[in-house]
């Protein structure tokens, strides 16, 4: 725990939210849905308004989702009733009362969601690497084909790259926090991996595993194979451009190289 004086302000290991930590560290659900709307839009020709989030976990997606159009609706589908009585807290206290009434969270499994189809469905943060058999991952893929409407699109992300194979730490710093995402533990032969999150706080205390994953690493060609078997007609790959410095530069196009480097996050456009 810390060892040093909290001072006013400060969040610690004591006070913290981890899930309010994971959203600020994680995710941007803002640049989330400018993809999602630029996909449809190239790929497509229009935008879709009924959306569901698969693996919803806080809503952040969910929430700036209708934010964005007052006709857009989502039905968020996650597990854990803990992450999803804190997506209904947030909604209740940030979003307006139509907004919320266009939002529907469920405990359910993603791989057998009781729901009407719908244009488009979404499988962010690599959640889905949790099915760590080939013929899991066919059958979510295959689930998620029956549940869109004809024409519909499946959106998801993927990463690689040299340093994904390495087990391995890397830090970043928040206003209050440290962001740590520990690459724990990398099977060669199985593609197996174990990732952690842990929080670090100004006193000196520390969230260790405030978040594990247990994964197979899917590398895109696998990915783009089995969507293909699972019945999906066309299939693209979203790039990112580089900066100056080599980083990412938030601009994405749909790619048939890919660059080979150290760290790289994809989206996948599936259309039915
Ligand atoms: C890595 S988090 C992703 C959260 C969010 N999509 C994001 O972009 O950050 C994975 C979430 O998937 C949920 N989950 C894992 N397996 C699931 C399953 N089979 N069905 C529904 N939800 C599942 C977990 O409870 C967790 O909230």
């Amino acid at each position: 725990m810390g060892n040093r004086p909290v001072k006013a302000g400060w969040i610690t290991a004591k006070t913290a939210d981890v899930n309010d930590l994971y959203e600020q560290s994680v995710q941007c659900p803002e640049s989330e849905v400018d993809l999602i709307l630029q996909a449809w839009k190239e790929i497509k020709g229009r935008v879709p308004t009924a959306i569901r989030e698969d693996f919803c976990g806080t809503s952040a997606v969910a929430r700036e989702w209708v934010r964005r159009d007052e006709l857009n609706t989502v039905l968020g589908v996650d597990l854990d009733e803990g992450v999803l009585c804190w997506a209904q807290n947030k909604i209740n206290k940030e979003l307006t009362q139509d907004q919320i009434g266009r939002i529907k969270l469920v405990k359910q499994d993603v791989m057998h969601v009781d729901a009407d189809p719908v244009e488009c469905v979404l499988a962010m943060n690599f959640s889905y690497y949790g099915f760590k058999q080939r013929d899991r991952l066919k059958k979510y893929f295959s689930t998620v084909h029956k549940d869109l409407l004809s024409g519909g699109m499946f959106l998801l992300d993927a990463y690689g790259g040299s340093d994904s194979f390495l087990e391995m730490d890397e830090e970043r710093d928040f206003d209050g926090f440290t962001y740590v995402w520990d690459q724990h533990y990398v099977n060669p032969i199985t593609g197996h991996i174990i990732n952690y999150i842990h929080f670090e706080f100004p006193n000196g205390s520390k969230i260790n595993r405030a978040f594990t994953y247990e994964w197979r690493l899917w590398s895109l060609p696998e990915i783009q194979d089995v969507l293909l078997e699972s019945g999906f007609s066309d299939v693209r790959v979203y790039w990112e451009g580089t900066d100056e410095d080599g980083g990412g530069n938030g601009v994405w196009k749909i790619d048939k190289t890919g660059e080979a480097c150290a760290g790289w996050v994809a989206y996948i456009a599936a259309t039915k």
